[in-house]
């Protein structure tokens, strides 16, 4: 008996899975720029990197770590772009300004 409510268990499990995976989806904050970083930034990995590293980098953290996305791993971003994302990221998830 253990054994097919194990079961069951494991099978409403899965069936729910997926719905779990849509509200977990990470949102950027809405304000200025935030379409930019969310075009540019998601062509490699994760948004989640950003959330992830708002508790260390401050704004010239962000500078750094977007100049190390273009020079260092080749994102295609130009300066005017680059100064916009830099400013979304210290202004949203700067370690100053935490996200909630
Ligand atoms: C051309 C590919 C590419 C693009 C575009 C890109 N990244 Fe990355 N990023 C990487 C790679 C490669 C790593 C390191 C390997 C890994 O952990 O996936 C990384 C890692 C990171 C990390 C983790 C810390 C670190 O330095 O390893 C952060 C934060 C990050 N990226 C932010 C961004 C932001 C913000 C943008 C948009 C401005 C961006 N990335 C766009 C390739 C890219």
């Amino acid at each position: 008996m253990a054994t097919i409510a194990t079961s069951l268990a494991f099978l409403s499990a899965l069936s729910l899975a997926p719905s779990h995976a849509d509200e977990s989806t990470f949102r950027l904050k809405n304000a200025n720029g935030r379409d930019l970083v969310a075009t540019k930034c998601i062509t490699c990995h994760s948004l989640d990197y950003i959330p992830m590293n708002s508790k260390f980098l401050d704004r010239k953290g962000w500078d750094a770590e977007v100049r190390k996305m273009i020079k260092a791993m080749g994102a295609p971003i130009n300066p005017d772009e680059a100064a916009t994302i830099v400013e979304y990221l210290s202004k949203n998830y700067g370690r100053d300004n935490p996200p909630d």
